[in-house]
Protein backbone atom coordinates (compact mmCIF):
# COMPACT_ATOMS: atom_id res chain seq x y z
CA UNK A 1 0.00 0.00 0.00
CA UNK A 2 1.70 3.26 -0.75
CA UNK A 3 2.67 6.28 1.82
CA UNK A 4 2.66 8.83 -0.67
CA UNK A 5 -0.10 11.77 0.54
CA UNK A 6 1.06 13.97 -1.67
CA UNK A 7 1.87 14.25 -5.24
CA UNK A 8 5.89 15.77 -6.04
CA UNK A 9 5.94 14.51 -9.57
CA UNK A 10 6.89 17.17 -12.38
CA UNK A 11 2.97 17.18 -13.80
CA UNK A 12 0.50 19.64 -13.32
CA UNK A 13 -2.76 19.54 -15.36
CA UNK A 14 -2.35 22.80 -17.42
CA UNK A 15 1.37 21.10 -18.14
CA UNK A 16 -0.28 17.83 -19.60
CA UNK A 17 -3.17 20.01 -21.13
CA UNK A 18 -1.05 21.92 -23.22
CA UNK A 19 1.35 19.12 -24.01
CA UNK A 20 -1.60 17.17 -25.10
CA UNK A 21 -2.83 19.99 -27.20
CA UNK A 22 0.67 21.05 -28.57
CA UNK A 23 1.10 17.17 -29.89
CA UNK A 24 -1.56 16.37 -30.80
CA UNK A 25 -2.87 13.69 -27.91
CA UNK A 26 -5.95 15.42 -27.50
CA UNK A 27 -8.32 18.88 -28.39
CA UNK A 28 -11.04 20.61 -26.18
CA UNK A 29 -14.25 19.74 -28.59
CA UNK A 30 -15.45 22.21 -30.74
CA UNK A 31 -12.73 24.49 -30.10
CA UNK A 32 -13.62 27.17 -32.85
CA UNK A 33 -16.84 27.83 -31.40
CA UNK A 34 -14.99 28.40 -27.97
CA UNK A 35 -15.31 24.59 -26.56
CA UNK A 36 -17.84 22.13 -25.54
CA UNK A 37 -17.22 21.58 -21.53
CA UNK A 38 -16.91 17.42 -20.73
CA UNK A 39 -16.11 16.61 -24.39
CA UNK A 40 -12.65 16.15 -25.95
CA UNK A 41 -11.18 15.05 -28.87
CA UNK A 42 -8.37 12.64 -29.62
CA UNK A 43 -5.96 13.70 -32.03
CA UNK A 44 -3.11 11.38 -33.82
CA UNK A 45 -0.91 10.71 -30.79
CA UNK A 46 -4.13 10.40 -28.84
CA UNK A 47 -5.85 8.15 -30.54
CA UNK A 48 -2.99 5.81 -30.36
CA UNK A 49 -2.08 5.80 -27.28
CA UNK A 50 -5.91 5.04 -26.12
CA UNK A 51 -5.67 1.97 -28.39
CA UNK A 52 -2.93 1.12 -27.22
CA UNK A 53 -3.96 1.17 -23.95
CA UNK A 54 -7.40 -0.66 -25.52
CA UNK A 55 -5.28 -3.43 -26.88
CA UNK A 56 -3.31 -3.67 -23.64
CA UNK A 57 -6.65 -4.17 -21.57
CA UNK A 58 -8.32 -6.32 -24.05
CA UNK A 59 -5.24 -9.02 -24.18
CA UNK A 60 -5.56 -8.83 -20.66
CA UNK A 61 -8.60 -9.31 -20.19
CA UNK A 62 -9.93 -12.42 -23.25
CA UNK A 63 -6.87 -13.78 -25.12
CA UNK A 64 -5.05 -13.85 -22.01
CA UNK A 65 -8.42 -16.44 -20.07
CA UNK A 66 -9.94 -19.06 -22.10
CA UNK A 67 -13.24 -18.61 -20.63
CA UNK A 68 -13.54 -14.68 -21.06
CA UNK A 69 -15.72 -13.44 -24.19
CA UNK A 70 -15.52 -10.34 -25.90
CA UNK A 71 -18.96 -7.99 -26.60
CA UNK A 72 -19.59 -4.94 -28.37
CA UNK A 73 -23.57 -4.09 -27.60
CA UNK A 74 -25.00 -0.97 -28.67
CA UNK A 75 -25.01 2.19 -26.72
CA UNK A 76 -29.33 2.55 -27.30
CA UNK A 77 -30.67 -0.09 -25.46
CA UNK A 78 -34.49 -0.66 -24.25
CA UNK A 79 -35.32 2.22 -21.69
CA UNK A 80 -36.65 -0.73 -19.55
CA UNK A 81 -33.14 -1.98 -19.19
CA UNK A 82 -31.94 1.54 -16.89
CA UNK A 83 -35.71 1.28 -14.89
CA UNK A 84 -34.33 -2.44 -13.93
CA UNK A 85 -30.55 -1.91 -13.16
CA UNK A 86 -31.92 0.99 -11.26
CA UNK A 87 -30.30 4.04 -12.93
CA UNK A 88 -33.83 5.94 -13.56
CA UNK A 89 -34.41 5.32 -9.72
CA UNK A 90 -30.86 5.92 -8.33
CA UNK A 91 -28.43 7.27 -10.71
CA UNK A 92 -28.36 10.70 -9.19
CA UNK A 93 -25.90 13.12 -7.59
CA UNK A 94 -27.02 15.98 -5.54
CA UNK A 95 -27.33 19.24 -7.23
CA UNK A 96 -27.51 23.14 -5.73
CA UNK A 97 -27.63 26.33 -7.18
CA UNK A 98 -26.63 29.63 -6.64
CA UNK A 99 -29.64 31.81 -6.85
CA UNK A 100 -26.93 34.69 -7.36
CA UNK A 101 -24.02 34.17 -9.59
CA UNK A 102 -25.66 31.12 -11.11
CA UNK A 103 -23.23 28.48 -10.39
CA UNK A 104 -23.93 24.64 -10.00
CA UNK A 105 -22.33 22.67 -7.45
CA UNK A 106 -22.39 19.02 -6.61
CA UNK A 107 -23.68 19.48 -2.93
CA UNK A 108 -21.19 16.47 -1.86
CA UNK A 109 -18.33 18.33 -3.22
CA UNK A 110 -18.54 21.82 -1.55
CA UNK A 111 -17.01 22.51 2.08
CA UNK A 112 -19.82 21.05 4.71
CA UNK A 113 -20.16 24.76 6.34
CA UNK A 114 -21.27 26.39 3.00
CA UNK A 115 -24.10 23.95 2.38
CA UNK A 116 -24.98 24.32 6.08
CA UNK A 117 -25.04 27.93 5.83
CA UNK A 118 -26.57 27.98 2.24
CA UNK A 119 -23.69 30.15 0.92
CA UNK A 120 -22.22 29.98 -2.05
CA UNK A 121 -18.80 29.17 -2.23
CA UNK A 122 -17.91 31.45 -4.78
CA UNK A 123 -19.35 34.58 -4.10
CA UNK A 124 -21.20 33.99 -0.91
CA UNK A 125 -25.13 34.08 -2.41
CA UNK A 126 -27.78 31.98 -1.66
CA UNK A 127 -27.81 28.18 -2.43
CA UNK A 128 -31.13 26.54 -3.15
CA UNK A 129 -32.34 23.47 -1.25
CA UNK A 130 -30.37 20.19 -2.46
CA UNK A 131 -32.27 17.86 -5.07
CA UNK A 132 -31.23 14.98 -7.29
CA UNK A 133 -29.94 15.33 -10.44
CA UNK A 134 -30.19 12.04 -12.85
CA UNK A 135 -26.85 11.97 -14.66
CA UNK A 136 -28.63 9.77 -17.40
CA UNK A 137 -28.92 11.71 -20.75
CA UNK A 138 -32.03 11.57 -22.07
CA UNK A 139 -33.56 11.97 -25.60
CA UNK A 140 -35.96 10.76 -27.96
CA UNK A 141 -35.78 8.02 -30.65
CA UNK A 142 -38.10 8.51 -34.35
CA UNK A 143 -39.79 11.85 -34.71
CA UNK A 144 -42.42 11.65 -31.68
CA UNK A 145 -40.71 13.76 -28.75
CA UNK A 146 -43.09 11.94 -26.29
CA UNK A 147 -42.97 9.80 -23.32
CA UNK A 148 -43.35 6.02 -25.08
CA UNK A 149 -39.67 7.59 -27.08
CA UNK A 150 -37.86 8.38 -24.51
CA UNK A 151 -34.31 6.57 -24.65
CA UNK A 152 -31.13 7.16 -22.88
CA UNK A 153 -27.79 7.09 -23.80
CA UNK A 154 -25.60 4.49 -21.62
CA UNK A 155 -24.50 5.68 -18.72
CA UNK A 156 -21.88 2.31 -17.88
CA UNK A 157 -21.16 -0.22 -21.01
CA UNK A 158 -22.12 -3.00 -17.93
CA UNK A 159 -25.59 -3.82 -18.94
CA UNK A 160 -25.09 -4.21 -22.83
CA UNK A 161 -23.38 -7.19 -21.25
CA UNK A 162 -26.23 -8.49 -18.65
CA UNK A 163 -28.56 -8.39 -21.42
CA UNK A 164 -26.34 -10.84 -23.36
CA UNK A 165 -25.18 -12.93 -21.36
CA UNK A 166 -27.53 -15.73 -21.99
CA UNK A 167 -26.61 -15.22 -25.58
CA UNK A 168 -23.10 -16.16 -24.86
CA UNK A 169 -23.82 -18.85 -22.70
CA UNK A 170 -25.93 -20.48 -25.86
CA UNK A 171 -23.59 -19.41 -28.48
CA UNK A 172 -20.00 -19.69 -27.14
CA UNK A 173 -21.38 -22.75 -24.28
CA UNK A 174 -19.58 -20.89 -21.99
CA UNK A 175 -19.69 -22.59 -18.19
CA UNK A 176 -19.66 -21.16 -14.73
CA UNK A 177 -17.47 -19.24 -14.05
CA UNK A 178 -17.23 -17.06 -17.03
CA UNK A 179 -16.33 -13.30 -18.06
CA UNK A 180 -17.56 -10.95 -20.82
CA UNK A 181 -15.51 -7.86 -21.39
CA UNK A 182 -16.25 -4.97 -23.25
CA UNK A 183 -14.77 -1.36 -23.89
CA UNK A 184 -16.74 0.86 -25.23
CA UNK A 185 -18.76 4.67 -24.45
CA UNK A 186 -20.51 5.65 -21.72
CA UNK A 187 -22.74 9.28 -21.29
CA UNK A 188 -22.97 10.74 -18.29
CA UNK A 189 -24.70 14.24 -17.49
CA UNK A 190 -21.57 14.97 -15.25
CA UNK A 191 -22.60 18.85 -12.94
CA UNK A 192 -18.99 19.53 -12.83
CA UNK A 193 -16.68 18.08 -14.98
CA UNK A 194 -13.07 19.44 -14.90
CA UNK A 195 -9.84 18.22 -14.54
CA UNK A 196 -9.02 17.75 -18.43
CA UNK A 197 -9.96 14.23 -19.51
CA UNK A 198 -10.62 13.17 -16.18
CA UNK A 199 -14.10 13.26 -15.70
CA UNK A 200 -16.17 13.99 -18.68
CA UNK A 201 -19.81 13.70 -19.85
CA UNK A 202 -18.60 10.94 -23.04
CA UNK A 203 -15.97 8.81 -22.10
CA UNK A 204 -15.71 5.28 -22.56
CA UNK A 205 -15.06 1.95 -20.32
CA UNK A 206 -13.32 -1.01 -20.57
CA UNK A 207 -15.29 -3.43 -17.78
CA UNK A 208 -15.51 -6.86 -17.67
CA UNK A 209 -18.38 -9.05 -15.64
CA UNK A 210 -17.34 -12.13 -14.35
CA UNK A 211 -20.32 -14.88 -13.68
CA UNK A 212 -20.04 -16.78 -10.81
CA UNK A 213 -21.94 -19.30 -8.61
CA UNK A 214 -23.46 -17.62 -5.53
CA UNK A 215 -20.92 -18.36 -2.38
CA UNK A 216 -17.80 -18.20 -4.42
CA UNK A 217 -17.93 -14.43 -5.07
CA UNK A 218 -15.69 -13.19 -2.37
CA UNK A 219 -13.18 -16.01 -3.43
CA UNK A 220 -13.44 -14.14 -7.00
CA UNK A 221 -13.87 -11.05 -5.83
CA UNK A 222 -9.85 -11.38 -4.14
CA UNK A 223 -9.23 -12.88 -7.29
CA UNK A 224 -9.96 -9.84 -9.50
CA UNK A 225 -8.67 -7.41 -7.10
CA UNK A 226 -5.37 -9.11 -7.45
CA UNK A 227 -5.59 -9.57 -11.19
CA UNK A 228 -6.52 -5.68 -11.92
CA UNK A 229 -3.29 -4.94 -9.41
CA UNK A 230 -1.03 -6.92 -11.11
CA UNK A 231 -2.03 -5.55 -14.65
CA UNK A 232 -0.71 -2.04 -13.36
CA UNK A 233 2.24 -3.80 -12.50
CA UNK A 234 2.50 -5.11 -15.99
CA UNK A 235 1.86 -2.00 -17.71
CA UNK A 236 4.80 -0.44 -15.46
CA UNK A 237 3.08 2.52 -14.12
CA UNK A 238 4.39 4.01 -11.14
CA UNK A 239 3.17 1.61 -8.29
CA UNK A 240 3.64 3.69 -5.25
CA UNK A 241 1.08 6.15 -7.39
CA UNK A 242 -1.88 3.23 -6.84
CA UNK A 243 -3.31 2.40 -3.68
CA UNK A 244 -7.18 0.50 -3.17
CA UNK A 245 -9.89 2.25 -1.64
CA UNK A 246 -12.68 -0.07 0.18
CA UNK A 247 -16.08 2.02 -0.47
CA UNK A 248 -17.68 2.61 2.79
CA UNK A 249 -21.63 1.74 3.28
CA UNK A 250 -22.02 5.40 2.37
CA UNK A 251 -20.66 5.43 -0.83
CA UNK A 252 -21.56 1.98 -1.79
CA UNK A 253 -23.22 2.43 -5.04
CA UNK A 254 -27.36 0.65 -5.23
CA UNK A 255 -26.24 -2.41 -6.91
CA UNK A 256 -22.96 -3.19 -5.04
CA UNK A 257 -22.41 -5.71 -1.80
CA UNK A 258 -18.31 -4.75 -1.99
CA UNK A 259 -16.65 -2.46 -3.73
CA UNK A 260 -12.84 -1.27 -4.03
CA UNK A 261 -11.45 1.47 -5.81
CA UNK A 262 -8.07 1.25 -7.49
CA UNK A 263 -7.09 5.17 -7.02
CA UNK A 264 -4.32 6.72 -8.87
CA UNK A 265 -2.02 9.90 -7.15
CA UNK A 266 -3.03 12.20 -10.14
CA UNK A 267 -1.22 16.10 -9.89
CA UNK A 268 -4.60 16.96 -8.11
CA UNK A 269 -4.49 14.09 -5.53
CA UNK A 270 -5.61 10.75 -5.21
CA UNK A 271 -8.49 9.87 -7.74
CA UNK A 272 -10.42 6.71 -8.81
CA UNK A 273 -9.14 5.17 -11.97
CA UNK A 274 -10.68 1.75 -11.76
CA UNK A 275 -13.48 0.26 -9.64
CA UNK A 276 -13.96 -3.59 -8.55
CA UNK A 277 -17.42 -4.54 -7.24
CA UNK A 278 -19.15 -7.43 -6.15
CA UNK A 279 -22.74 -7.16 -7.94
CA UNK A 280 -23.97 -10.35 -6.22
CA UNK A 281 -27.19 -11.22 -8.34
CA UNK A 282 -28.73 -7.24 -8.02
CA UNK A 283 -28.46 -6.47 -11.95
CA UNK A 284 -29.49 -10.41 -13.08
CA UNK A 285 -32.62 -10.35 -10.37
CA UNK A 286 -33.92 -7.07 -11.94
CA UNK A 287 -33.47 -8.18 -15.26
CA UNK A 288 -35.42 -11.53 -14.83
CA UNK A 289 -37.77 -9.44 -12.97
CA UNK A 290 -38.62 -6.40 -15.34
CA UNK A 291 -38.38 -8.39 -18.84
CA UNK A 292 -40.03 -11.60 -17.47
CA UNK A 293 -37.28 -14.16 -18.93
CA UNK A 294 -35.63 -16.57 -16.98
CA UNK A 295 -31.96 -15.65 -15.99
CA UNK A 296 -31.18 -18.89 -14.35
CA UNK A 297 -28.21 -20.83 -14.82
CA UNK A 298 -28.54 -24.06 -15.52
CA UNK A 299 -25.54 -25.97 -14.33
CA UNK A 300 -25.74 -29.18 -16.36
CA UNK A 301 -22.64 -30.45 -14.67
CA UNK A 302 -24.19 -30.28 -11.19
CA UNK A 303 -27.44 -32.12 -12.38
CA UNK A 304 -29.15 -29.00 -13.60
CA UNK A 305 -28.90 -27.07 -10.40
CA UNK A 306 -30.74 -23.62 -11.44
CA UNK A 307 -29.15 -20.23 -9.71
CA UNK A 308 -29.01 -16.63 -10.99
CA UNK A 309 -24.95 -16.37 -10.72
CA UNK A 310 -23.47 -13.63 -8.39
CA UNK A 311 -21.64 -10.65 -10.46
CA UNK A 312 -17.88 -9.80 -10.22
CA UNK A 313 -17.20 -6.27 -12.08
CA UNK A 314 -13.65 -4.63 -12.82
CA UNK A 315 -14.80 -1.32 -14.52
CA UNK A 316 -12.10 1.01 -15.39
CA UNK A 317 -12.18 4.15 -17.74
CA UNK A 318 -10.33 3.72 -20.70
CA UNK A 319 -10.08 7.92 -21.09
CA UNK A 320 -9.03 8.39 -17.08
CA UNK A 321 -6.05 5.71 -18.17
CA UNK A 322 -5.32 7.83 -20.94
CA UNK A 323 -4.87 10.66 -18.72
CA UNK A 324 -3.45 8.60 -16.19
CA UNK A 325 -0.54 7.48 -18.43
CA UNK A 326 0.29 10.91 -19.51
CA UNK A 327 0.63 11.99 -15.77
CA UNK A 328 2.54 9.07 -15.05
CA UNK A 329 5.00 9.24 -18.35
CA UNK A 330 5.65 13.25 -17.28
CA UNK A 331 9.10 13.92 -16.89
CA UNK A 332 11.33 17.09 -17.12
CA UNK A 333 15.25 16.90 -17.02
CA UNK A 334 18.45 19.26 -17.65
CA UNK A 335 19.69 17.57 -20.75
CA UNK A 336 23.49 18.70 -19.79
CA UNK A 337 22.99 16.78 -16.31
CA UNK A 338 23.04 13.72 -19.03
CA UNK A 339 26.63 14.90 -20.25
CA UNK A 340 25.63 15.02 -23.68
CA UNK A 341 25.79 18.50 -23.95
CA UNK A 342 26.96 18.99 -27.97
CA UNK A 343 24.45 16.73 -30.08
CA UNK A 344 21.35 17.30 -27.43
CA UNK A 345 21.67 21.20 -26.39
CA UNK A 346 23.54 23.74 -24.37
CA UNK A 347 23.90 23.51 -20.55
CA UNK A 348 20.85 24.85 -19.44
CA UNK A 349 18.32 23.11 -21.93
CA UNK A 350 15.54 20.96 -20.29
CA UNK A 351 13.42 18.70 -21.93
CA UNK A 352 10.23 17.38 -21.41
CA UNK A 353 9.67 13.96 -22.04
CA UNK A 354 7.05 11.09 -21.93
CA UNK A 355 8.11 8.06 -20.60
CA UNK A 356 5.54 5.72 -22.27
CA UNK A 357 6.07 2.02 -21.98
CA UNK A 358 7.53 1.45 -25.90
CA UNK A 359 3.72 -1.06 -25.79
CA UNK A 360 1.69 2.17 -24.90
CA UNK A 361 4.06 4.65 -27.06
CA UNK A 362 1.96 6.44 -29.69
CA UNK A 363 5.13 6.15 -32.05
CA UNK A 364 7.79 3.04 -31.37
CA UNK A 365 10.30 4.46 -33.38
CA UNK A 366 11.54 7.54 -35.44
CA UNK A 367 13.72 7.41 -38.47
CA UNK A 368 15.70 10.46 -38.91
CA UNK A 369 18.14 11.69 -41.84
CA UNK A 370 20.91 13.67 -40.54
CA UNK A 371 20.53 16.06 -44.01
CA UNK A 372 17.61 15.68 -46.85
CA UNK A 373 20.32 15.40 -49.05
CA UNK A 374 23.78 12.92 -50.30
CA UNK A 375 20.84 9.75 -50.22
CA UNK A 376 20.11 10.08 -46.44
CA UNK A 377 16.48 10.50 -46.99
CA UNK A 378 16.16 7.84 -49.26
CA UNK A 379 18.05 5.53 -47.22
CA UNK A 380 16.03 6.24 -44.11
CA UNK A 381 12.92 5.81 -46.14
CA UNK A 382 14.10 2.87 -46.80
CA UNK A 383 14.71 2.01 -43.17
CA UNK A 384 11.23 2.78 -42.28
CA UNK A 385 10.32 0.96 -44.74
CA UNK A 386 11.25 -2.17 -43.47
CA UNK A 387 10.44 -0.82 -39.98
CA UNK A 388 6.35 -0.54 -40.68
CA UNK A 389 5.06 -3.43 -40.64
CA UNK A 390 6.28 -4.16 -36.98
CA UNK A 391 6.42 -0.71 -35.44
CA UNK A 392 4.59 1.93 -35.58
CA UNK A 393 6.92 4.78 -36.86
CA UNK A 394 7.60 8.61 -37.61
CA UNK A 395 9.82 10.30 -40.00
CA UNK A 396 11.26 13.50 -39.28
CA UNK A 397 13.89 15.24 -41.53
CA UNK A 398 13.25 19.29 -40.71
CA UNK A 399 15.14 20.98 -38.31
CA UNK A 400 18.47 20.36 -35.99
CA UNK A 401 18.52 16.85 -35.33
CA UNK A 402 18.65 18.30 -31.28
CA UNK A 403 15.32 19.89 -31.60
CA UNK A 404 14.06 16.65 -33.62
CA UNK A 405 14.82 14.41 -30.73
CA UNK A 406 12.94 16.78 -28.43
CA UNK A 407 10.13 16.41 -30.33
CA UNK A 408 10.40 12.67 -30.56
CA UNK A 409 11.10 13.35 -26.34
CA UNK A 410 8.07 14.93 -26.21
CA UNK A 411 5.59 12.87 -28.10
CA UNK A 412 6.85 9.80 -25.72
CA UNK A 413 8.66 7.91 -28.95
CA UNK A 414 11.29 5.81 -27.06
CA UNK A 415 13.93 4.64 -29.88
CA UNK A 416 14.94 7.18 -33.09
CA UNK A 417 17.15 5.67 -35.39
CA UNK A 418 19.57 8.78 -37.12
CA UNK A 419 20.89 7.89 -40.58
CA UNK A 420 24.32 9.85 -40.83
CA UNK A 421 27.51 9.58 -43.55
CA UNK A 422 28.99 7.17 -41.43
CA UNK A 423 26.01 4.89 -42.72
CA UNK A 424 26.29 5.40 -46.33
CA UNK A 425 29.98 3.99 -45.64
CA UNK A 426 29.46 1.03 -43.09
CA UNK A 427 25.68 0.35 -43.34
CA UNK A 428 25.51 1.41 -39.36
CA UNK A 429 23.00 4.01 -37.89
CA UNK A 430 22.82 5.24 -34.66
CA UNK A 431 20.22 4.22 -32.39
CA UNK A 432 18.92 6.40 -29.53
CA UNK A 433 17.27 5.88 -26.20
CA UNK A 434 14.79 8.42 -25.06
CA UNK A 435 15.11 7.78 -21.39
CA UNK A 436 18.86 8.15 -21.17
CA UNK A 437 19.36 9.66 -24.49
CA UNK A 438 22.30 7.13 -24.76
CA UNK A 439 23.56 6.84 -28.53
CA UNK A 440 24.48 3.27 -29.75
CA UNK A 441 25.82 2.15 -33.25
CA UNK A 442 23.99 -0.34 -34.50
CA UNK A 443 24.39 -2.12 -38.20
CA UNK A 444 21.35 -1.57 -40.08
CA UNK A 445 20.96 -5.54 -41.37
CA UNK A 446 20.27 -5.82 -37.14
CA UNK A 447 18.24 -3.34 -35.98
CA UNK A 448 14.63 -4.83 -36.40
CA UNK A 449 16.25 -7.44 -33.99
CA UNK A 450 17.63 -5.11 -31.73
CA UNK A 451 14.71 -3.47 -31.30
CA UNK A 452 12.46 -6.14 -30.28
CA UNK A 453 15.15 -7.08 -27.84
CA UNK A 454 14.94 -3.51 -26.14
CA UNK A 455 11.54 -3.72 -26.17
CA UNK A 456 11.14 -6.91 -24.37
CA UNK A 457 13.52 -5.94 -21.94
CA UNK A 458 12.46 -2.39 -21.16
CA UNK A 459 12.47 -1.21 -17.74
CA UNK A 460 11.54 1.56 -16.97
CA UNK A 461 14.42 3.73 -14.11
CA UNK A 462 13.20 6.89 -13.36
N1 LIG B 1 -20.26 -0.29 -14.30
C1 LIG B 1 -19.77 0.28 -13.11
C2 LIG B 1 -19.41 1.68 -13.26
O1 LIG B 1 -19.72 2.31 -14.25
P1 LIG B 1 -18.23 3.67 -12.03
O2 LIG B 1 -17.37 3.66 -10.79
O3 LIG B 1 -19.36 4.62 -12.07
O4 LIG B 1 -18.73 2.16 -12.19
C3 LIG B 1 -16.24 3.03 -13.58
O5 LIG B 1 -17.30 3.91 -13.30
C4 LIG B 1 -15.04 3.79 -14.12
O6 LIG B 1 -15.44 4.59 -15.23
C5 LIG B 1 -14.45 4.78 -13.12
O7 LIG B 1 -13.51 4.15 -12.28
C6 LIG B 1 -13.76 5.79 -14.04
O8 LIG B 1 -12.49 5.31 -14.43
C7 LIG B 1 -14.68 5.79 -15.26
N2 LIG B 1 -15.60 6.95 -15.23
C8 LIG B 1 -16.75 7.06 -14.56
N3 LIG B 1 -17.33 8.26 -14.77
C9 LIG B 1 -16.51 8.93 -15.61
C10 LIG B 1 -16.53 10.22 -16.23
N4 LIG B 1 -17.55 11.06 -16.05
N5 LIG B 1 -15.50 10.58 -17.04
C11 LIG B 1 -14.47 9.73 -17.27
N6 LIG B 1 -14.39 8.49 -16.72
C12 LIG B 1 -15.39 8.10 -15.91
Amino acid sequence: MSDLTEYSGKATMEKITSLAKRRGFVFQSSEIYGGQSGAWDYGPLGIELKNRIAGTWWNEMTRLHDNIAGLDASILMHPRTWEASGHVENFTDPLVDCKKCKSRFRADMIPEENLAAKKCPDCGGELTDTRKFNLMFKSHIGPAEDTASVIYLRPETAQGIYVNYKNIIQSNRMKIPFGIAQIGKAFRNEIVTKNFIFRTCEFEQMEMQFFVKPGTDEEWFNEWRSQRWMYYEKLGVKMDHLRWHQHGADELAHYAKDAYDIQYLFPMGWRELEGVHNRADYDLGRHAQFSGKDMQYIDQDAGNERYIPYIIETSAGLTRNVLMILCDAYDEELVAEKGSVTSEGSADDWRTVLRFHPNLAPITVAILPLMKKDGLAEMAQDIRKELQDDYATDYDQSGAIGRRYRRQDEAGTPFCVTVDYQSKEDRTVTLRFRDSMEQVRVPRAELAAKLKQEIKKYKRVK
